[in-house]
């Protein structure tokens, strides 16, 4: 099957800056952290690659560890471009990959030496098949490496052209803070921070996204519909090769506790009376807050996806939404 993408593909789809930069992301982007690996289906996931395309979104992001098998999402990603976006298509895109969790065996196979995450980001561009990525991450902070060395690493991976854009993830507020100013510093500045947030999720509300606007910096928040649960899925039961009812996946049916469910059947309702569904409203309660660049959603099929981007025809929420939402979300189970 040949692939042209659609000639409609940026007819709809909102590009935000990001930061301070002169990059613009999808309000929408798409990462393959599951469903994309050696354990699902090729062409599923060749298909929403597709798709995701031809609906404007621009964003894809991976990481070496993605699959499993861990490294699988990159290979198959760089088989889907190798196939499908030839030409220059490449250019068109904004691919995104990292490293910090363990990798491989031994001393260099994790955290955040520049020894490992230049020889990982070497492996991930072989895997992709790639001459560079967009934005390159430290995945996570390493409390036992110098920040300074965590940084120089980024600042060579982009001096090297093996990137073209630095990036930190999961940096809580103080630490982000020292490593955007270390990047600075070195003369690569910090394009964007990839933390967890979502309406069951929100400790980036407790200064990091004041620290992120202060320094220019964007903000792409992951596990946006918190693994699934903020969406219909469990609404009835545990189905059947649901993320939560997969041995690997990381959403635990111990997170799926009576409490919770309660929360999201109440949230389920205030969006079906806005004709939306429960994922595109915690989409777009993301999306309300200008710091926030872009949200970055798994899916599972073509169906998921296309629910997803469609959270765009409706954005605003009003006070009244916002104050019940809120009242919902202040039961913590
Ligand atoms: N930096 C980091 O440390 C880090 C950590 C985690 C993730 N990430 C990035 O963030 C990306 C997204 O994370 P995530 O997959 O956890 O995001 P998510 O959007 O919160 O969850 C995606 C899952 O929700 C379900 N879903 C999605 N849309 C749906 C819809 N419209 N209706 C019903 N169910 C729907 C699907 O579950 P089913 O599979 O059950 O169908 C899908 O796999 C990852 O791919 C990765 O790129 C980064």
């Amino acid at each position: 099957m040949n692939y042209t993408p659609s000639a409609e593909r940026y007819n709809k789809m909102l590009y935000n800056r990001c930061g301070r930069s002169g990059i613009l992301l999808p309000a929408i982007s798409l990462g393959l952290w599951h469903n994309f690996g050696s354990v699902d289906d090729f062409e599923t996931a060749r298909s929403i690659i597709r798709r995701a395309f031809d609906r404007g979104i621009t964003h894809f992001d991976l990481a070496n560890n993605y699959g499993p098998a861990p490294g699988t999402a990159e290979e198959n990603f760089g088989n889907i471009l190798k196939k499908d976006f030839t030409g220059n298509l490449r250019d068109e895109m904004v691919i995104s990959t990292k490293a910090g969790y363990h990798m491989w065996a031994g001393p260099y196979g994790e955290w955040g030496s520049r020894k490992y995450l230049l020889s990982s980001l070497d492996q991930s561009l072989k895997r992709m098949q790639l001459d560079y990525v967009d934005i390159f991450y430290s995945h996570r902070p390493d409390p036992d490496t110098p920040l300074e060395e965590t940084m120089m690493a980024l600042d060579i991976a982009v001096r090297s052209g093996r990137a073209l854009y630095a990036g930190i993830s999961n940096y809580k507020a103080p630490e982000a803070k020292e490593a955007i100013k270390i990047l600075k510093q070195l003369g690569t500045p910090c394009l964007i921070h990839q933390p967890k947030y979502s309406m069951f999720e929100r400790w980036v509300e407790g200064g990091l996204l004041d620290v992120l606007e202060e320094y220019g910096v964007g903000c792409i928040p992951f596990s946006p519909l918190a693994q699934g649960l903020l969406t219909d899925r469990y609404l009835k039961g545990i189905p059947e090769g649901s993320r939560a009812s997969k041995a690997h996946g990381f959403l635990k049916t111990a997170d799926i506790t009576e409490d919770r469910l309660q929360q999201i059947k109440q949230l389920n309702d205030i969006a079906k009376k806005r004709n939306q569904s429960l994922a595109q409203m915690a989409l777009v309660w993301l999306l309300k807050d200008k710091r926030i660049t872009s949200v970055l959603i798994g899916a599972s099929s073509v169906q998921q996806l296309d629910n997803n981007i469609d959270c765009l025809d409706n954005v605003s929420l009003s006070n009244d939404e916002l104050n019940k939402i809120e009242s919902i979300l202040r039961k913590n189970p």
